[in-house]
């Protein structure tokens, strides 16, 4: 399962070929699917930060390429890990990888046992994808689901968290149809979620970030599936701006509300929400579409990357080895080992 045609199959938005790491530019979708090769890690370190590649899983197989290649040339390898741990602060998957390159690093051994870590990290988030998705399918009803930013198949090593369980309910031939927030201001939902399921034959409506407690309202959405960047002990779990305001709708509107993530998405050492850390980004990101200006010149700015949604208003944390539910601080422990 770790050969390069599976991860193309499962539309991996990254692949290690000939000793260089290429992304999948996300910046540049949808309009062109364009590939970036990347031989030095502090190439890698900025293309996280500039979301070439984003996703919590994907930026964690990312920064272990990364590490991989700072071993091929032979650079100082507490230097590559701090460079890459000071990309992005909330994915916790980041962290778990470059602690898992660092173990392996302290062993010894050279450059040739850190690529085979890496690529090790990459195959198990695919197969922790596609596990997800089978725990999830289920539990998800025949209708609308809705989903904010993208955790499908660009997020991940491949296959998707949130989007693994819509593509799994879709191969058992389920009648699903998505809808997928816009998500301001990065566009990840128009641009990368509308763009992913369209070409897997996913049925995808792209809609606005303001309209999905209409839509409830209406009738109109069944459940919602998201995926997470960090889920504390207690369940809190951080993920893209303006996720809460739909969890919010959701217990309203009486809906299930699911998070997908892998079990690297946990993080054991943060008792709740609360300690999160949430990434503040470039103002430009809110004031400017399209390189356009959509605001008025020195306006005040706002750009939290991401929020808590506080775990009671979580339906079930669906991961690669099982369901939980309330009481988390239980149910993840249990799933956590
Ligand atoms: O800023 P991004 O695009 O990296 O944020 C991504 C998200 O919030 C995803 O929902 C999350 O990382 C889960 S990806 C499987």
């Amino acid at each position: 399962m770790s050969g390069e045609s599976d991860f193309d199959e499962a539309l991996s938005p990254l692949r290690w070929r000939a000793g260089a790491l290429e992304l999948l530019d996300q910046r540049a979708l949808p309009a062109e699917e364009r590939w970036l090769a990347y031989s030095d890690y502090r190439g890698v370190a900025t293309a996280i930060k500039d979301m070439v590649v984003r996703g919590a899983p994907a930026i964690g197989c990312a920064a272990a390429y990364g590490v991989a290649l700072g071993a091929l040339a032979r650079a100082p390898l507490k230097e590559v890990i701090a460079e890459l741990r000071a990309t992005r602060p909330t994915a916790v998957n980041l962290f778990w990888a470059l602690d898992r390159m660092a173990a392996v690093a302290a062993a010894g051994g050279g450059a040739e046992p850190l690529v085979a870590e890496a690529r090790a990290i990459h195959a198990e988030d695919l197969a922790a994808c596609r596990a997800i998705g089978d725990h999830g399918a289920p539990l998800i009803p025949d209708g609308v689901v809705l989903t904010h930013c993208n955790a499908g198949a660009l997020a991940t090593g491949g296959y998707g968290t949130a989007l693994g369980v819509v593509r799994s309910a879709h191969r058992q031939g389920r009648r699903l149809r998505v809808f997928a927030d816009e998500t301001r201001p990065f566009l990840q939902g128009a641009r990368l979620t509308a763009w992913e399921l369209m070409k897997s034959g996913i049925d995808v409506t792209l809609v606005t970030d303001g309209m999905a407690a209409h839509l409830m309202q209406r009738g109109e959405i069944q459940s919602v599936i998201v995926g997470a960047d960090r889920i504390a002990r207690n369940g809190d779990a951080a993920n893209k701006i303006g996720t809460y305001a739909v969890a919010l709708a959701a217990r309203e509107h009486g809906l299930p509300f699911f998070v997908a993530a892998p079990r690297s998405t946990i993080d054991r050492a943060i008792p709740d929400g609360a300690a999160i850390p949430i990434e503040e980004r470039d103002p430009g990101e809110v004031t400017h579409l399209g390189g356009r200006a959509i605001a008025p010149a020195g306006a005040r700015v706002r750009n939290p990357a991401f929020d808590v949604t506080p775990s009671r208003l979580i339906t079930a944390i669906i991961t690669e080895v099982g369901v939980a539910r309330a009481p988390y601080q239980d149910s993840l422990a249990a799933l956590c080992g």
